[in-house]
């Protein structure tokens, strides 16, 4: 007899939820996989030749497993009926109502799901929390689940996403390591040993640590508080260059051939963006606070300050410089999304800069290789004078000034000498993410202010 195809589906087809998604499902032929979410437009983005997001690799991998076993519904009903295990990767925003309003996760699509789960079982499941959650959100869920008088058995793992938008694809197929927390009983070994052997098709064995859920989910937030930090603590120090002469690429380079330390993820900038450092920070924070233990909050949310006063810090810089006064300059806002090689613009800086240069009055041309639809969404209803357009010539054409906002590489290869003929003179550039040849572009004419160099 054939045995039974295991049935997974993932609840919310978002950045996270749609490219692992894919990769299980390329990575096991014999394995359904079913994508469901409540925002059809965005299922619909699935199910066409125009994916929902931007992320190199990924229309290969949807195109080589969607239609056999991957699937991408509306149904989120008949998805959990006939699955097996579920994965949950619906967003978990900061709160922001009532208390632990800015800083709590707000758990309410989380809990409408969990919710929604338990009414419509009635074969056992998997849980497994793939969004990122408060510590002992698990304990939770699994109230929600026993309560009433159920006979379904559900047994909560948490998995959290260790992905970076951009390299999804390739940090999904080649992890550093995958997590799965669980408790302890013969339920919760048998759910999590089932998981094992699913990312065992791909990831060395080696690599894929079990540990109890909350120190799973914890790890989660922590990681993200760990690698949000560095870029702070060079941010900060980006501040004293600026003041001491010193170079913060000499700086970096000389701190991060200790092997201790490690040279990655040293790159100064205009701040750090992305829909989760902050929102991860300010839940731990938040949890921290709970627990009375306000010394590690204050400490954490260093980190936030530090990246808000470094946003803050490069509009003054270019107000600065700018002879104090933006009001009817044009500046060119080159690259929006919060970093290179996706569209995601959330919590992106340029959304803060462009929000501050429009109090400056001063008029925006926006532009993006990959982001620009995000961006218009970003700016609706945002007070000033704004324009889009996706050729970089085109939107520094008569400007006074750009602004570099995202590492785009084709950035770099930029014909300077031609985007300078074009601008208003003295052409100033602030390159916010030190990607350009800056001796060149001083050479060239523009008055160049990179971060954390000498100018
Ligand atoms: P997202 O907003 O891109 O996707 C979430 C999706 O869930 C949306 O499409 C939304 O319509 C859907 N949804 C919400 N409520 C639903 C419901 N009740 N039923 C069905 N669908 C529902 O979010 P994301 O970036 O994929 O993040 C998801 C989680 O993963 C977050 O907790 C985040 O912290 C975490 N995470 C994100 C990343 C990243 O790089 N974006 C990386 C690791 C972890
Ligand atoms: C980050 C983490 O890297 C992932 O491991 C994690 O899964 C994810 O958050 C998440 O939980 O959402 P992501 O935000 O996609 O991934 O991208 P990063 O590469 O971490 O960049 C975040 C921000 O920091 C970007 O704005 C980037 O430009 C900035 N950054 C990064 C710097 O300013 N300097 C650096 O050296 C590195």
């Amino acid at each position: 007899e054939k045995t039974r195809q295991m049935k997974i589906l993932c609840i919310g087809a978002g950045y996270v939820g749609g490219p692992t998604m894919a990769v299980i499902a390329s990575q096991c032929p014999d394995i359904k996989v079913t994508v469901v979410d409540i925002n059809p437009e965005r299922i619909a983005r699935w199910n066409s030749e125009r994916l929902p997001i931007y992320e190199p690799g990924l229309d290969e991998v949807v195109r080589s497993a969607r239609g056999r076993n991957l699937f991408f519904s509306t149904d989120i009903e008949a998805g959990i009926r006939e699955s097996d295990m579920i994965f949950v990767s619906v967003n978990t925003p900061t709160k922001m109502f009532g208390t632990g309003a800015g800083m709590a996760a707000d758990l309410q699509y989380w809990e409408k799901t969990a919710r929604q789960i338990r009414e419509c079982s009635n074969t056992p499941k998997i849980i497994v929390e793939k969004s990122t959650l408060p510590v002992k959100t698990a304990q939770a869920m699994k109230r929600i689940f026993d309560a009433g008088n159920h006979k379904t058995r559900f047994t909560v793992l948490s998995n959290p996403e260790f992905l970076a938008e951009g390299t999804a694809v390739n940090d999904l197929k080649h992890p550093d390591r995958v997590l799965i927390g669980s408790d302890t009983s013969p339920a919760g070994i048998r759910a999590r040993e089932s998981l094992v052997d699913i990312y065992a098709r791909w990831v060395d064995r080696d690599r894929i640590l079990t540990t109890n859920i909350w120190s799973s989910e914890l790890s989660k937030l922590v990681a993200n508080a760990f690698l949000a930090q560095r870029i702070s603590s060079v941010n900060a120090i980006s501040a004293l260059c600026e003041k001491t002469d010193a170079d913060i690429a000499e700086v970096t380079r000389a701190v991060g051939m200790d092997s201790r330390l490690g040279s990655k993820f040293l790159n100064a900038s205009v701040g750090f963006g992305g829909s989760c450092f902050k929102k991860d920070i300010l839940n731990l924070v938040y949890l921290c606070r709970y627990y009375g233990l306000n010394e590690v909050a204050d400490y954490w949310e260093g980190v936030i300050r530090i990246n808000e006063y470094q946003k803050e810090r490069f509009v003054v810089n270019m107000l600065g410089n700018m002879f104090h006064t933006l009001s009817g300059k044009r500046i060119c806002l080159l690259g929006f999304a919060f970093k290179a090689h996706t569209g995601d613009t959330r919590e992106s800086p340029g959304i803060y800069i462009a929000k501050r240069l429009m109090e400056e009055r001063a008029k925006l041309v926006v532009t993006d290789p990959e982001a620009l639809e995000n961006a218009r969404f970003e700016l609706q209803g945002v007070e000033g004078d704004v324009c889009y357009t996706e050729d970089p010539y085109a939107a520094t054409d008569g400007c006074d000034a750009v602004a570099l906002m995202t590492e785009w590489p084709q950035y770099a290869a930029l014909d300077f000498d031609r985007i300078f003929r074009s601008m208003a003179q003295p052409a100033f550039i602030f390159d916010g993410r030190n990607i350009l040849d800056h001796a060149k572009l001083y050479t060239i004419g523009f008055n160049v202010f990179p971060i954390g160099k000498p100018a």
